[in-house]
Order: C-alpha cells, then structure tokens, then sequence
C-alpha cells in the first residue's frame, strides 16, 4: 500500500499543475491590452525591487490600489515604486518612486478587509504612450449583476504559494453572488463593499499572490481591485475585490 502512495501524491500533483498554468488559469498578455495595469514594487532588506502588488493609473500622479499594499511594518513610501508599461515582470516600463499614500479611512473596520483601497500619489508624473494610459472607474453606487463576465490581470503567482509570472497574465471570470460568497467565507468577512468572482463550484481560474491591488475589469471599466482568497482558484471559495462603486466619490475626492 505504501508504495503506491507516492504516484497518487505524483499524479495528484500533476493534475494541479495542469489545471492552474498561471495568475491561476489565465494565459499571456500584453501592457498594451491593459495599459492602466502597473507594477508596484517594494525595496527589500538586501537591496533589491521586488514586485508584490499591482494598480491602476488614474491620473499622471495618481494611482489607484489595495491598503493593504501600502501598510504594514516593513512598509515605507520610500522604498516603494511603480513600474508601468511593462509587460515583463521588473523590466523595462518606466518606474516612478511613491510619495505617499492615503488608505481609506475605513480599511480593516468593519471586517479584516474592508475599504481595502488606497490612492497613492507619484513623486514623477506619468507619460502616457500606447501602453501606459489611464483607467476608467465605475460609477458611485454602480452594482456588477451575478454572473456577469470580468477580467483580472497581473504578475502575482500562477498557484496558491506558487512564483510569480514572469508575463503579464490575464484571466476571465463571472461575479459570484455575494450572499453566496459570505456564507461559504462564514463570520462577517464579506462586506457590502466586496465583489467576489470567480467559475463557481469550479475554480481553476483566480487572481493570487502578487495581483492584489491590480483591477478587475467589467469591459474596460475596473470595477474591482483584488483584496484577498481563501488560496487561489478554489471551488468553494471565490476570489474577493474591493468593490470599486463602493468608493468612487472618496477616489475623486481623495486623488487630488
Ligand atoms: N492578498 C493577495 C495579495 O496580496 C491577493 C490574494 C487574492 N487571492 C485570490 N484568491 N483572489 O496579492
């Protein structure tokens, strides 16, 4: 019996691998599909960039993205830039330092992840070209009905506790019912201003690690900025975005 253990683990495995290829089931894209989508990446201890959260340009100095990108205790403006018009992870683009950041009031309140978005303000001003130009935002109070079609992009990892994508990866998804995706998450940890999505009861097909705060989009419009998961790709548990509608006057307002 023990012998036959590791080719199930093996095959086991393999299965994983071929469901998930990458962001979790989506495939190589291009900056210039989504020229709103920027690298944000983060000074390390030992002297080197490493990108670990996407955003959206809003205007030449602003940006739009998740709180939880900007906090913490190893979190410094200082040691924090973007790169846009990249497709490739940490190369070529143009890269601006961040001056600093204004995190929702609200983030973490109501719940671990709620009003998880912030708008960060550039030292340099943006210039736009075919691959970098701004994002367009929902509308203040806009819902996304159930099951209708969105689009994550990004360079976070291709499986749960997986490595980062060296392209740009993009990937197609449906909204999930939010009453839904509360019960399956349990306690409160799904607010009114969260978007889940993902193929339900399915998975295989997610944001992950590494394309938290990048978009969601509803055509070309973000709806979404990627917040959290229960691993990636999960049938049960759905990805979850800060629902952007929830916030638009507060960006309006805030990024300026
Ligand atoms: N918190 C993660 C990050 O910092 C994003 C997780 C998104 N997970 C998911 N299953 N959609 O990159």
């Amino acid at each position: 019996m023990v012998s036959y253990l590791p080719l199930g683990l093996l095959l086991l495995v393999a299965t994983a691998y071929a469901k998930s290829p990458f962001i979790v089931g989506g495939q190589d894209t291009t900056i210039e599909r989504y020229p709103s989508l920027v690298q944000v990446e983060y000074l390390n201890s030992w002297g080197t960039w490493n990108q670990a959260c996407g955003a959206s340009i809003l205007t030449s100095y602003w940006i739009l993205s998740a709180a939880h990108c900007f906090e913490g205790w190893t979190y410094r403006a200082a040691n924090t830039r973007i790169r846009a018009g990249a497709t490739f992870r940490h190369t070529g683009g143009s890269v601006h330092n961040v001056d600093f950041e204004r995190n929702h009031p609200d983030y973490g309140r109501a719940s671990r992840y709620d009003a998880d978005i912030s708008v960060i303000r550039l030292r340099t001003p943006i210039t736009f070209t075919s691959s970098i130009q701004r994002c367009t935002i929902v509308n203040q109070g806009f819902v996304v009905p159930d099951n209708t079609a969105v689009i994550h992009a990004g360079w976070g990892t291709t499986r749960f506790q997986g490595q980062a994508s060296h392209v740009l990866q993009h990937v197609t998804i449906n909204v999930i019912n939010r009453s839904l995706c509360a019960q399956r998450y349990g306690g409160n940890a799904i607010t009114n201003n969260m978007i889940c999505a993902g193929i339900l009861n399915v998975g295989g097909r997610d944001a992950c690690q590494g394309d938290s705060g990048g978009p969601l989009y509803a055509g070309n419009v973000v709806v979404g900025v990627v917040s959290f998961g229960n691993g990636c790709g999960d049938a049960y548990y759905p990805g979850v975005s800060t629902q952007v509608s929830s916030y638009t006057n507060w960006i309006l307002s805030t990024a300026r």
